[in-house]
């Protein structure tokens, strides 16, 4: 069986000023720190990424952008592009519901933003998943696989790529066994997101394709954080 190390990313979407993301950090910091057997990561909001990421420089936790434009400069105003995140991102996450749904992402440009940022070095965390619409119209299938295949379309290293998915796990590896063969399907880490909290995670962490989570709500308080980080890594 393929190892693969647990990663507990923590989306904090448009909440916290610098400030209070600082806070955060500090709180959870010492807990996080002792957890080495899972990948932990903050995604802040832009405006705080700079100052996360020198009060984590030197540590064991990572920290992850929630977005980024696909183009290396340009007029795009208001945008960030995938270099200005050299130096304080490791990871960026990439094709979320709440992008596709309220600011009409479509799989192409998710596709551009994948590359882009595998061009550059940052580790994707890209998203697929249905809305509860599709989900009713028997949709699912269909619409996770056509996201997938859209956002790694021409991607040669899937497995650099971590995949965050609401609620259709086995269907994910497959498709990706699909793509690129079953050796990088088995080696792809995927993330269960989508309303985690410490009371319902251990009976997420326990599916064997679930590989950690993509925690939003939950991540702006320390002490749940840390014990979804906790659960994951408790798992044999
Ligand atoms: P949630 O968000 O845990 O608040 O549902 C997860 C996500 O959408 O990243």
């Amino acid at each position: 069986m393929t190892s693969r190390k647990p990663i507990v990313a923590g989306n904090w979407k448009m909440n916290t000023s610098i400030a209070e993301g600082l806070a955060l950090v500090d709180e959870m910091l010492p807990r996080l720190q002792a957890i080495e057997a899972v990948e932990r990561v903050v995604c802040p909001p832009f405006i705080s990424l700079s100052a996360i990421a020198d009060r984590l420089r030197g540590t064991s936790v990572g920290v992850g952008a929630q977005n980024m434009h696909p183009e290396p400069k340009g007029a795009f105003t208001g945008e960030i592009a995938p270099g200005m995140l050299e130096g304080l991102a490791t990871y960026v996450i990439l094709g979320h519901s709440e992008r596709r749904q309220y600011f009409s992402e479509d799989d192409a440009f998710v596709n551009r933003k994948v590359r882009a940022a595998l061009g550059i070095g940052l580790v994707p965390i890209v998203c697929v998943g249905e809305t509860l619409e599709q989900n009713e119209q028997g949709e699912t299938e269909a619409v996770v696989t056509r996201q997938l295949r859209g956002a790694l379309d021409g991607v040669e290293h899937i497995s650099g790529v971590v995949k965050g998915a609401n609620k259709t796990i086995a269907l994910i590896r497959g498709t990706i066994a699909s793509l690129a063969g079953e050796p990088t399907a088995s080696g792809v880490r995927i993330q269960y997101g989508g309303s985690v909290t410490p009371d319902n995670f251990a009976a997420f962490i326990g599916q064997p394709d679930i590989d950690g989570a993509l925690v939003g709500g939950a991540s702006l308080k320390a002490d749940s954080f840390v014990d979804i980080v906790r659960l994951a890594a408790a798992q044999p």
